[in-house]
């Protein structure tokens, strides 16, 4: 069997622990990944493209199959555009499904070729989201675990007065006192 060309596409704003963890899957199970960033006008990201490209190429550097790339417009027509047989998605837990399966079902009306696979990943990552992490990281809490180091090195420069401001917050709490026996 050919397991040719797959897609993986997404915001990736910022790439997390759980992105990564499908990508070495994927990675695994077909012969070549190309983890494919939207370049979306209407959204404002909090990494711009060439951020989350340069941090998502750092991060796959010792995976040989593995691609880095952005598309806009239609996520079909990039695939096509790179042959692509596969588009790689992934469902944490049944809340994704819905919408999953909605993008899916869209995407096969529009390229019935093109087939979607979905893949979980690790049950510990099963909670992390990139917007999780932004709501986290933006008043200066703690991701460490959530997002590769890279990331969390990113996410400190970038919100750097957020984590100061966390920090002096925690400088100011009092000391408890020692109850008398
Ligand atoms: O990481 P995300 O934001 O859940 O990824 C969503 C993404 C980028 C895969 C999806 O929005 C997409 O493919 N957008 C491109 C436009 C498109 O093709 N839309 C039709 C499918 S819903």
């Amino acid at each position: 069997m050919n397991k040719g060309t797959a897609i993986y596409p997404g915001s990736f704003d910022p790439p997390t622990n759980g992105h990564l963890d499908l990508i070495q899957r994927g990675s695994k199970i077909f012969e070549e990944l190309v983890v494919a960033i939207l370049r979306n006008p209407e959204k404002t990201p909090m990494f711009s493209v060439s951020e989350r490209l340069e941090m998502l190429r750092e991060l796959t550097a010792d995976l040989h199959n593995v691609r880095i790339d952005t598309f806009g417009g239609l996520m079909v027509e990039y695939a096509k555009s790179i042959e692509a047989t596969c588009v790689l998605r992934g469902i944490r837990a049944v809340s994704d499904y819905e919408y999953e399966l909605q993008m899916a079902l869209l995407n096969r009306k529009i390229e019935p070729t093109l087939e979607t696979v979905f893949m979980m990943p690790a049950d510990k990552y099963s909670y992390i989201s990139s917007r999780l992490v932004r709501e986290v990281a933006q008043v200066g809490g703690p991701v460490k675990g959530l997002v590769p180091e890279v990331v969390e090195q990113k996410l400190r420069e970038k919100l750097d007065p957020a984590y100061k401001l966390a920090e002096s917050k925690l400088a100011e709490v009092p000391k408890r006192r020692k109850r008398k026996a």
